[in-house]
């Protein structure tokens, strides 16, 4: 079998495209806590009070779709070795390697996943001053859930390729995938379409965590799931509709993975090990069509991929 093509550092970005992205904007830099760093005609970038440059890209749209996610490798040798396996591998790129023009900078390449994901490879991307870590707002994003028609395709691309770990599974429904000691930053959901299923975002504390709930009541914001923390990951959660219908979570205290220590396990999928406290309920329609969102090919729906 290949070696994975790279080392995942980090989860670094997450680029989303909407239909408006001002009253996107207007959310998530007033109200959710991040703050705009960077904005042009369709886009706008956002960051949050750690130090990387830009945690979200909110691009015009005709239809709520994944943009790109990114992660952070370490050097430019690691993304050019990265792009000859990948093509030996057969793996279609997007962009060659080489200085990203976007906002922050740095150095990268965009390859496609088995369902037509983009992901992004970068390093020595631009860094900003973090922020006071009192207030409630996120650090940045710490994991991304994917809904997937092919469980067992996107797990295997996505350890087999990209050298991710498989931290827990959910039954055969979900699949917790780590890089680095976060117990995971990219989970798949089973699912009918292939579509972004839900972003997260991480508090300092649960104070924070709290806290930042109590900001958004504030705001006359009511989650659609939580507060609750779940068996997996152990992580605290509460999940938001954004304007665009896309959805947000607050997260914190993410178990955090000890290599070689660590065994996988497979949780059932009962009420008390999706909300240990048992204070969020079962997931409700509404919050469950919010996370399915529509059908997103991503960069299948272009010809350059496809041919
Ligand atoms: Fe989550």
């Amino acid at each position: 079998m290949n070696q994975p093509v790279v080392r995942l550092h980090s989860l670094r970005s997450v680029q989303l495209g909407v239909p408006d992205v001002t009253a996107c904007s207007d959310f998530y830099s007033e109200v959710w806590g991040l703050s705009v760093v960077e904005k042009d005609t369709d886009d706008t970038w956002l960051r949050g009070s750690g130090p990387d440059h830009h945690v979200l890209q909110l691009s015009r749209s005709e239809r709520n779709a994944l943009g790109r996610i990114s992660f952070a490798v370490r050097t430019p040798a690691e993304v050019d070795e990265a792009a000859r396996r990948l093509v030996a591998q057969g793996v279609p790129l997007l962009r060659e390697p080489g200085p990203l023009d976007d906002a922050g900078a740095g150095y990268g390449l965009v390859l496609v996943d088995p369902e037509g994901r983009r992901i992004e490879l970068s390093c020595d991307v631009h860094s900003v001053t973090p922020r006071s870590r009192d207030l409630p707002v996120p650090i940045g994003v710490t994991h991304v859930v994917l809904n997937t028609v092919d469980i067992d395709r996107a797990v295997a691309f996505y350890t087999q390729v990209l050298g991710m770990r498989v931290s827990d599974w959910s039954e055969h429904q979900m699949a917790f995938l780590r890089c680095n000691t976060d117990h995971h930053s990219i989970a798949f959901n089973q699912a009918a379409w292939t579509s972004v299923n839900h972003v997260a975002y991480e508090m300092v504390s649960m104070d924070h965590f709290m806290r930042g709930i109590g900001s958004l009541k504030h705001h006359g914001i009511t989650p659609l799931w939580g507060p609750g923390r779940h068996g997996p990951g152990n992580n605290t959660f509460s999940y938001f509709a954004d304007p665009a219908g896309l959805v947000c979570e607050y997260t914190s205290d993410v178990a955090q993975v000890v290599e070689d220590q660590w065994l996988c396990r497979v949780w059932r999928r009962v009420p008390e090990l999706s909300d240990l406290w048992g204070t969020a309920g079962p997931p409700s329609t509404d919050v469950r069509t919010h996370m399915a969102g529509v059908e997103d090919l991503g960069a299948l729906a272009d010809e350059v991929v496809a041919s």
